[in-house]
């Protein structure tokens, strides 16, 4: 071999093994909703484009609860086929452990987000995950039913009641038999915890338990929320509520059987979409309050995240990847075609966004207002608080017990889980 000959190959040959160290082969965990693995899959297409990385989804069931179950497994067995997973915004404080501290890779971009977000995600001074978007629900309604039977967006439950039955009956006795007055998430999980939330403190019944960890769901006011709501069951809303995730409801809703639907922001632009009956038909507006002392509207905040674990074989690799979807260029494009909320505040004033999903400004406030779950002060409880609520919440909506009885057993329930714990 001439010598210029040799000299080029052993070059390119050093080139490779530098870009194949450097090139690494990711895992990433992601829930599926709606149509989020397929926006998922275009930005990693984009991240592999411009890193020469290469990830791998691994798709998981939409249920939060589901998924927790399923990490929590993984991270107790030091799983190192996984580097990052997308975590909801109540985790943090259960799998803060097991997560790399990122605060000094994102000290560049951290404030740019809403400090409440990074301080949902900061646990014990580390930053645990970094924030892919917001969530807070909104009131979905038929802006077409509410002319045609000449009626006002519900500010209360019972105007929501009033006019869900009314329009329900109407349109039902004109022959569309399927149709129903109210769809929400009824199943026995996370989602539950939401839903009830909102009917509790929308009526004065305080947050579950309180910032201080006080217990103080077992009161009348939190009581005749969730009574309230199990009236619905069977008349304005189908029996089969009672076992309807977020995509359960927005199917019936999608397919224009619902006058009223309580779902998060992503179900806007889905509820758009070319496939969707309701395209166009269709408006949001915040939740209704109820009646008693205290009583507002209230959202309950969501919202997911990214965090790397700390069993990754490719910590660097995989820190550049949750940057990446934290991105304001990822939450932008996400903003447009998932109208998921962003954490970047910025972003709330972007034409663009706001030309293509205006709930996305709409919702500034709301979310900024929105009740947190609390996943705080219950520390690596809970899960187990979420579940022993949506068990009684689930329970009395199935008329299994009325909602004073079954709040008196959740809150001695509490007590002996909390102990001395918080
Ligand atoms: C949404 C929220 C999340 C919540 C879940 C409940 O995904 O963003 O925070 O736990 O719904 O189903």
């Amino acid at each position: 071999m001439k010598l210029k000959t040799l000299l080029v190959s052993m070059m390119a040959s050093v080139t490779l093994v530098a870009g194949a160290a450097q090139a690494a082969e990711l895992s990433i965990v992601s829930g599926d909703t709606g149509n989020g693995l397929a926006f998922l899959r275009s930005q990693l297409d984009r991240f592999e484009a411009e890193t020469g990385h290469t990830v791998t989804v691994v798709p998981m069931p939409s249920s939060t609860t589901d998924q927790f179950g399923q990490y929590r497994l993984w991270l107790a067995a030091g799983n190192t086929d996984i580097d990052v997973y997308q975590t909801d915004v109540i985790w943090a404080p259960q799998l803060a452990d097991q997560f790399l501290d990122l605060t000094e890779a994102a000290a560049d971009v951290v404030d740019q987000h809403f400090p409440s977000i990074i301080e949902s995600q900061t646990v014990d001074g580390k930053l645990v995950a970094l924030p892919a978007f917001t969530d807070a629900p909104a009131l979905y309604y038929r802006k077409d039913l509410l002319e045609k039977y000449g009626k006002e967006v519900p500010t209360t439950w019972s105007e929501l009641e009033a006019t869900a039955k009314e329009i329900m009956d109407a349109e039902r006795a004109a022959g569309n038999s399927e149709m129903w007055g109210f769809v929400f998430q009824g199943n026995a999980y996370e989602g539950l915890t939401c839903d009830a939330l909102e009917w509790v403190v929308s009526n004065g019944g305080g947050q579950i338990v309180e910032p201080d960890g006080t217990i103080s769901i077992n009161n009348e006011q939190a009581a005749a929320a969730i009574d309230r709501a199990a009236g619905w069951v069977g008349t304005i809303a189908p029996e089969g509520v009672l076992g309807y995730m977020e995509e359960e409801s927005r199917g019936v809703w999608q397919l224009g059987n619902a006058v009223f639907h309580r779902n998060w922001p992503y179900a806007y632009s889905l509820g758009n979409g070319d496939d969707s009956a309701v395209k166009g038909l269709f408006d949001v507006a915040p939740l209704p309050m109820g009646d008693g002392e205290g009583a507002r509207s209230a959202a309950t905040l969501g919202g997911w995240n990214v965090a790397v674990s700390k069993y990754s074989q490719d910590p660097e690799a995989a820190i550049e990847l949750a940057k990446f979807l934290a991105s304001a260029d990822v939450q932008k494009e996400r903003a447009l075609s998932q109208s998921n909320l962003p954490t970047i505040e910025a972003l709330y004033d972007d034409a663009d966004i706001a030309a293509a999903q205006p709930i996305i400004p709409n919702w500034k406030e709301i979310f900024q207002n929105a009740v947190p779950r609390p996943s705080a002060p219950t520390k690596t409880d809970y899960n187990e608080v979420s579940s022993l609520f949506w068990s009684a919440v689930h329970d009395t909506l199935s008329g299994n017990g009325s909602a004073a009885e079954n709040l008196e057993i959740l809150e001695a329930d509490l007590q002996d889980l909390k102990g001395d714990a918080w």
